[in-house]
């Protein structure tokens, strides 16, 4: 495969001089480049090959215990000045980074071949994409690559003569001696995961795994993605996009931000209760974690989803909770840290009530219960075409991206949130999405515990200082004349003995249907001290008779008290943003304070 782009061309040779690979290899994305790949990953112990008959064309891989998921303390925002990467991010000054991982990167691909991965991040031929091209030493990375974005050939012919790409370097950082053999997993205790948001570059070292490793994903769609659509006047946000398609055909995209453990794959492919299927209303899905949103003509806000393909957590996911994502992964996916069943099938945590026997764990043991440990490790992952979603939405791939009419926050709360609200206008929607904050898994499992404040669930992956991120979406106000109705919703509400009050996944479509309705003018709300809420005959709870009036109050209630505490606990935030804050947000929090 040739590219005439002289900037490719010259910095693909400036690595191979740098980083010493045994070869080079231009990936161009095909059938057969994938077939030969994987087979070598095979032979190399990296890839079991699952069942054909139950996972056709599907692989398992087993990490490095030490190598299984994102590693925020080693993730950087180089940026020259200190005060752009801002307090929520590492920082180190770009000089003395790039010396460091100069060093790391000497002859750190010895032994090895490099595989050249051109990549797009949205719809081929779409103004709302980027392009880039990872070098990267790891063959597993290369065909993730291939699921997760569209790669290869058609991605260069996009990138042209002249385009600009971002280069994302990565290395597993363990070359080869000559004749050394190689390990099924390699990687680098010393780990960096670096981005240069004014060089628009990403330098990753040491680890093979997900965010780490895959590029495309949180590094170049979130974190540089957000630096520039700073400077350009667009959104890059960690968001699913689905759309509403009601029973006269009228259809309705919004985009949510959740944490993570917050169930977001499950609502991006939510199933509406068979009341609502029979009634003709449907859900499709566009992305389940990264929207680029921009103003269009006619001062529309359009949503893409730049990636390919979904990288999910594996445990919980069950034909109960997801049965779309479980159809999704049915074939050519890639599970990585799962269990492997004795007929060669894939298993984690929640998949079945009861685990099959003879299971080997993630870490190749054989596994049984009373191990006292998962047979899948907890961030264990599939990762799977969007393509195969039996939901996926027509407009998917649309170069334009869908308009979107509502943005939702949300987060997992044992109490204080109610289970839906409107913001009363945009500014005060982003003083929702700047508080917004989740209980960790434990904590919410019972006790009151810690919120974790992550702002518009960006606090892990904006490319630039979070004030001026707050400041950037307030502004964007100005070039929006179809505002989307902001929301902010709570699955995750419990009462004192601890059971959840709301029962979650599919009902949800009955908060959508109030969000759907919000947006058509359709459902008045009463005005509350928190925003717009439903009354109780604005939700259709028909085929959910046992949730009764007083449950919905409950699920609505507004604690004064608790209101008191989340003013107060998500001031420490504001407080180390300070120089940076919009005033606009200081108003909201003492409005909001007044109210309650
Ligand atoms: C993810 C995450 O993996 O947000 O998508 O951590
Ligand atoms: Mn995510």
């Amino acid at each position: 495969m040739t590219t005439q782009n002289q900037r490719l061309l010259q910095w693909v040779g400036e690595i191979t001089e740098l980083c010493q690979p045994d070869h080079v290899h231009w990936c161009d994305g095909s059938q057969a480049e994938w077939d030969r790949l994987c087979n070598e990953l095979v032979a190399a112990g990296t890839f079991i090959r699952l069942n054909p008959e139950l996972r056709p064309n599907s692989f398992l891989a087993r990490s490095h215990p030490a190598d299984v998921a994102r590693v925020e303390d080693r993730t950087y925002i180089c940026s020259h000045r200190r005060v752009d990467a801002g307090p929520t991010n590492h920082w180190v000054d770009p000089a003395e980074m790039k010396a460091t991982l100069r060093g790391l990167f000497r002859g750190s691909m010895r032994g090895r071949t490099l595989y050249v991965v051109p990549f797009c991040m949205g719809p081929l031929g779409s103004p709302f994409s980027l392009t880039g091209v990872q070098l990267t030493d790891s063959a597993y990375v290369a065909v993730s690559m291939r699921i997760m974005t569209r790669m290869g050939a058609a991605a260069l012919e996009h990138l042209g003569e002249h385009g600009a790409f971002v280069p994302c370097l990565h290395s597993l950082g363990a070359p080869l001696a000559p004749g050394e053999t190689d390990v099924p997993w390699p990687c680098n205790d010393t780990k960096y995961i670096v981005h240069f948001p004014e060089e628009r570059s990403i330098w990753s070292f040491g680890s093979g795994y997900g965010g780490n490793a895959l590029l495309g994903k949180k590094c170049l769609a979130l974190r540089i993605a957000s630096a520039v659509a700073h400077d350009e006047g667009w959104l890059a946000e960690h968001m699913l996009i689905s759309g509403v398609e009601a029973p006269d055909g009228r259809k309705t995209y919004v985009t949510a931000a959740f944490p993570s453990a917050c169930g977001k794959t499950n609502f991006a492919m939510l199933v509406p209760p068979r009341s609502y299927q029979n009634a003709g209303w449907k859900v499709t899905t566009i992305g389940d974690d990264i929207a680029w949103l921009r103003v269009d003509d006619d001062g529309r806000l359009r949503a893409i989803n730049p990636e390919a393909g979904y990288f999910g957590v594996a445990p919980g996911t069950s034909w109960e909770s997801n049965p779309n994502a479980m159809t999704t992964v049915r074939a050519n996916s890639i599970f990585t840290n799962v269990a492997l069943t004795p007929d060669g099938d894939v298993w984690w945590e929640g998949l079945t009530e009861q685990p099959p026997a003879g299971l080997t764990d993630w870490m190749g043991r054989a596994w049984s219960p009373e191990l006292g440990q998962p047979a899948a490790h907890p961030n264990s992952r599939f990762t799977a075409p969007a393509s195969q979603c039996p939901t996926i939405d027509p407009a998917w791939d649309d170069p334009s991206g869908v308009p979107i009419s509502a943005i939702i926050f949300g987060g997992r709360r044992a109490t204080t949130m109610p289970l839906v609200f409107q913001a009363f206008n945009w500014v005060h929607g982003v003083f929702l999405g700047s508080n917004m904050g989740s209980e960790t898994t434990a904590a919410a499992a019972g006790a009151t515990g810690q919120v974790r404040r992550d702002p518009m669930a960006m606090l892990p992956f904006c490319g630039y200082n979070m004030g001026d991120y707050f400041n950037h979406w307030i502004e964007m106000r100005r070039h929006i004349r179809h505002l989307p109705r902001i929301f902010h919703v709570n699955w995750f509400r419990r009462d004192a003995e601890g059971r959840f009050q709301w029962p979650g996944f599919g009902e949800n479509m009955r908060v959508l249907h109030w969000i759907f309705d919000r947006c058509h003018g359709r459902a008045r709300g009463h005005e509350t001290q928190l925003g717009w809420m439903p009354r109780y005959d604005e939700i259709n709870f028909e085929g959910l008779e046992s949730f009764t009036r007083e449950d919905f109050d409950r699920v609505m209630n507004v604690d004064p008290q608790e209101w008191r505490r989340e003013i107060l606990s998500a001031e420490e935030l504001y407080l180390s943003l300070y120089d940076h804050l919009p005033k606009e947000l200081v108003f909201q929090r003492e409005l909001l304070a007044g109210r309650v």
